[in-house]
């Protein structure tokens, strides 16, 4: 499923004193099979756009029963696949059902007395009327969807959501959203909070689940050095506007305009700066591992050289 967002505008509190634009004419297409991230100062529109993307913020043309005008400016687009956001009839609920959305800090969501009931939440909440799963189907999903965030089922899903440490109540919500195995997973700062490690186990789940039910992965990140290690491409947001798109490789290279927008850059791309200003130019994508190729490629050169 491709998502298509053509000249998509969102303001907040409408025509009230407060109104705040949040999104400003964002054209933005990812296609089926990426690892997408989304980048920006505090404020930008991040959130705010990709709560679109499975119709939790709604354009006006869906909710309105009015047909659309026709001929007057640009009317916006958003399509997920064959889903048209823009319509009132589009059903939603089946649009939620392939696209899954973590968000920001989701841990503060969980409720139920046990992680069990917690994540089998997501599953029943997604079941159509008359479809109802059978006990047995919803723990055998539960079961497997802790598994495949890493928390043994035998430990784990009996407890209080509430008893876990912060990584594993993270895990816990991501349980109950996969749980469903959603062909698009959306994640708000997925790793936001977590200690290095923490982060890297999250960020390995999130590439198991791309390389098997889970089509597309698309990813808010205030981490450079996350974009540059796991995103096929990137969107930097500013001001409710997407003011550039690439793949890190790319991306990465424009350090000053980058730093205009607020933004960090890698780790990997400070150490090819420092390199540069001294002389020695490694090209790389940014990666850990670029970035060792790069400059053992550099050494085996020079060690011919030397020799010759
Ligand atoms: N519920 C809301 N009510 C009013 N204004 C809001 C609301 N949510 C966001 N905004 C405003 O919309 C703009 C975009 O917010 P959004 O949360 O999308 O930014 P963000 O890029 O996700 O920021 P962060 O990196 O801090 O999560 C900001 O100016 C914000 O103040
Ligand atoms: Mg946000």
């Amino acid at each position: 499923m491709r998502i298509v967002a053509e000249h998509l505008s969102y303001i907040y509190n409408a025509r009230t004193p407060f109104a705040a634009k949040a999104l400003d004419d964002v054209s933005l297409t990812i296609e089926e099979g990426e690892f997408y991230g989304i980048i920006g100062q505090t404020g930008s529109g991040k959130s705010t756009f990709v709560q679109h993307l499975n119709g939790l913020l709604r354009l006006p043309s869906s909710l309105k029963r009015k047909k659309k005008k026709k001929g007057k400016g640009v009317s916006p687009v958003l399509r997920v696949g064959e889903f048209d956001l823009s319509e009132k009839k589009t059903d939603f609920r089946a649009l939620r059902k392939h696209v899954g959305m973590v968000f920001q800090y989701p841990e503060y969501q969980l409720f139920a007395e046990t992680v069990e009931k917690d994540v089998a939440f997501g599953l029943l909440n997604f079941a159509e009327k008359g479809k109802k799963p059978s006990d047995e189907e919803v723990k055998r999903a539960v079961w497997e969807a802790l598994e495949a965030v890493g928390l043994d089922p035998k430990e784990y899903a009996e407890k209080s959501p509430f008893e876990l440490s912060g990584g594993q109540k993270r895990r816990v919500a991501i349980a109950g959203v996969i749980v469903t195995k959603p062909e698009i997973l959306v994640l708000d700062e997925p790793a936001a909070g977590l200690d290095p490690l923490g982060k890297r186990e999250v960020m390995d789940l999130l590439h198991k689940f791309h390389g098997d039910w889970c089509k597309t992965v698309v990813i808010v990140s205030h981490d450079m050095d996350e974009i540059a290690e796991n995103c096929t491409r990137a969107a930097v947001f500013s001001e409710g506007k997407v003011v550039k798109e690439a793949p890190p490789k790319e991306l990465f290279r424009e350090t000053e305009e980058l730093s205009s927008l607020g933004l960090d850059i890698p780790l990997v791309a400070k150490l090819c700066e420092a390199l540069k200003e001294r002389g020695v130019k490694i090209e790389c994508d940014f990666t850990e591992d670029g970035f060792i190729n790069a400059v053992l490629g550099r050494a085996a050169l020079r060690g011919k050289e030397g020799q010759a």
